[in-house]
């Protein structure tokens, strides 16, 4: 399965991802997804969100055991972030056969669209509009930095975008979904477990800065005559850093567009992303607050103007505790490691019960080329899916149980 993925979407010059929603990197991957499907003789649908699904038993029978992840990525992403969950997830459903295991109950394995948001700015869209977390309406304003609406890019990428919206009747086959992903952090490094368990996620958004100033010549424009929003935009990232620092929280500014984006111009816009994340909701609210003050602070100072619009917002995930408990249970003990990074299972877990795992990730980077899993890890992380499975699935009794399994 990573022999086929591998070229799909590979960025050479750096060696990363850019698998963006609905591009043709996006197609190839969604291809692969649909003949893993078929090589294995399950039955696969894409859903009106255009989320990809293949089915062990007939979904229609209700408590599916459901576990996957994305193929999408951010710009020059690494490898793991989402494909190892639906490698995994593939492989987990042949450990599963190869034990002999015949769950009672169907079982799913999926690819949740748009998850990273690179294209169109809002993370998870697939699992968002599944889980009515994101209204049709809301989703036809999406646009990315070339104009084109989401549904624009569904029409193009052939997928027909009509019936975007809430999917209850889908989610309410699933019994429980399981997302296996790769660590984005070095809890695990280190240690013996290669895998944990999900146990929170970080309150999270985005935020839109809008630096206005004078566009004028590099050259003949006097340094006091200057209205130029780089410095303030540059002033406020230099602010968020240190605020999120004395807060315990993080943010950052990832992404910024300039305009006119000449070299000998001042710029009249200055538009700057800021991603910021905290164990709670105050103190990500309040962090935000700050960083918006110390922007219109500077902004004074320097006769530009400061524009702030929420893009995102998503409140913490507390992921169900006998679920998750009985996935360390069953896992001899596993570590239960909360994270700033979202997920699909986050957006599903107000909806469906819900749970993670992490594999190892030695260095902890990712969403960059050097994201990476040991082969070892990666095949423990499969062998604790199949267990997973196989115990939620029911029939687990050629799978020994661990002490303290529910
Ligand atoms: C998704 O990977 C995120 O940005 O947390
Ligand atoms: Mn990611
Ligand atoms: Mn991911």
């Amino acid at each position: 399965m990573w022999r086929e993925l591998r070229p799909l979407g590979r960025y050479a010059p750096s060696g990363g991802y850019r698998r963006f929603a609905w591009t043709a990197a996006d197609a190839d991957c969604r291809a692969w997804f649909r003949a893993q499907a078929s090589a294995r003789g399950l039955a696969y649908e894409t859903d009106r969100n255009g989320n990809q699904w293949a089915w062990l038993g007939d979904p229609a029978a209700g408590g599916a055991v459901v576990t996957g992840s994305h193929l999408d990525s951010v710009p020059d992403g690494g490898a793991f972030d989402g494909p190892l969950g639906v490698v995994s997830a593939f492989a987990a459903l042949d450990e599963l056969r190869a034990r002999g295991v015949r769950p009672d109950r169907p079982l799913g394995v999926v690819n949740f669209g748009d998850e990273e948001g690179a294209r169109f700015g809002l993370a998870c869209v697939g699992s968002r509009l599944a889980a009515g977390r994101l209204t049709a309406a809301a989703a036809h304003e999406l646009t990315d930095a070339d104009g084109v609406t989401l549904p624009r890019a569904m029409e193009r990428a052939g997928h027909d975008p009509g019936g975007i919206g809430p999917d209850p009747e889908r989610l309410a086959r699933i019994g429980a979904f399981v997302e296996l992903h790769v660590e984005q952090g070095v809890a695990l490094a280190g240690t013996d477990h290669a895998v944990g368990v999900a146990s929170a996620i970080w309150p999270h958004g985005r935020w839109r800065f809008d630096f206005r100033g004078e566009a004028n010549h590099a050259g003949t424009t006097r340094m006091e005559d200057r209205h130029d929003p780089m410095l303030t935009y540059a002033h406020t990232v230099l602010s968020a850093r240190k605020k999120a620092a004395q807060a315990g929280a993080r943010a950052t500014f990832g992404k910024v567009a300039v305009e006119p984006n000449g070299v000998n111009a001042i710029p009249s816009l200055v538009r700057g992303w800021l991603d910021s994340r905290a164990a709670d909701e105050e103190t990500l609210h309040t962090l935000v607050a700050a960083v918006e003050q110390a922007a219109r602070e500077r902004a004074r100072r320097d006769g530009t103007a400061v524009e702030v619009t929420r893009e995102s917002m998503t409140p913490v995930v507390d992921f169900d505790h006998a679920l998750r408990d009985r996935l360390a249970a069953r896992l001899g003990g596993a570590p239960l490691l909360p994270t700033g990074a979202g997920h699909d299972a986050g957006i599903l877990s107000g909806a469906v019960p819900a749970a993670m795992l992490y594999v190892r990730n030695p260095t902890g980077v990712s969403h960059a080329p050097a994201e990476s899993a040991d082969e070892d890890d990666c095949a423990a992380g499969v062998r604790a899916l199949a267990d997973v499975l196989a115990d939620l699935g029911g029939d687990g009794s050629s799978v020994p149980r661990s002490e303290g399994a529910a």
